[in-house]
């Protein structure tokens, strides 16, 4: 296992500028202080909804069962990822079979459907608070906002987390047929700064 780690750090090392310079660098612009209404932070989560509630997210954004997630028209019917995958509380399937011996990153796998998707960084399912798989959209939106349950970030860390992150640039990028996150990354991270300079408004307020 050791040396399938060294493998993969050693491809993360060698492909990551070449991932960026794919022309998917996306702008860091907040809209001016008091420049977004609450109805128009509103509108926007919406859409930040429809992101975060699509299978190319959600699918990794589940709970504390561990198990991801198979769902979205390409995979035919919703269900848990096959093959008695479990994360385990590591997120990473340290306990039984990691998550990065299948989803391991070679150039151009993702366009033949069916493999195991992947990307030049560890493949894991996200934290446990940051469950999104199956719910609301007041539930995800309180999740987001909230530094305790959001990695400790405010608007601009989850903005600049969405930019670096590669299973982001994935999401919108999938291959073999799988359906691209709605939007665009941009679009996504541009709704993310309108909704925090709004002030981070969920329905119900
Ligand atoms: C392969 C699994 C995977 C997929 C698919 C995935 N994520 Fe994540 N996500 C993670 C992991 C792992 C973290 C924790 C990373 C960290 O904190 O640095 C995370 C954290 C986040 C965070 C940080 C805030 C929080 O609440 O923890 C945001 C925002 C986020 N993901 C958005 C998305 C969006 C939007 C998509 C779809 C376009 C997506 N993710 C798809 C694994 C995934
Ligand atoms: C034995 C191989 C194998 C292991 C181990 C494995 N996966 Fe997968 N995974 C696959 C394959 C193959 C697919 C695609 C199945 C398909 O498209 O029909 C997949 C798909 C997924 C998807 C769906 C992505 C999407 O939105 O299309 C997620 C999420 C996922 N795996 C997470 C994980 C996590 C997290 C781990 C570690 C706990 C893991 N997998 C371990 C083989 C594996």
């Amino acid at each position: 296992m050791k040396r399938l780690f060294a493998l993969a750090a050693l491809a993360f090392v060698l492909t990551t500028p070449a991932a960026f310079a794919a022309g998917e660098t996306v702008e860091i612009d907040p809209p001016a202080e008091g420049s977004v209404s609450q109805a128009a932070g509103l509108e926007a989560w919406d859409r930040i909804y429809e992101v975060a509630s699509h299978p190319r997210c959600s699918n990794c954004h589940v709970g504390a069962n561990n198990r991801p997630m198979w769902s979205g028209p390409a995979y035919g019917r919703t269900r848990v990822h096959g093959m008695n995958v479990n994360a385990g509380e590591s997120r990473i399937g340290a306990e039984t079979i990691l998550c990065s011996t299948c989803h391991a990153y070679r150039e151009g796998l993702n366009d033949t459907p069916h493999a195991a998707p992947q990307v030049a960084m560890n493949w894991q399912l996200a934290p446990v608070e940051a469950e999104w798989f199956g719910k609301s959209s007041i539930e995800i939106c309180n999740q987001l906002r909230d530094p305790e349950r959001n990695g400790g970030r405010d608007m601009m860390d989850l903005a600049t987390h969405l930019d670096h992150d590669l299973i982001l640039h994935w999401a919108w990028n999938p291959g073999g047929g799988r359906e691209p996150a709605p939007y665009s990354l941009q679009e996504h991270v541009n709704d993310v700064l309108a909704w925090g300079v709004a002030g981070f408004p969920c329905e119900g307020d």
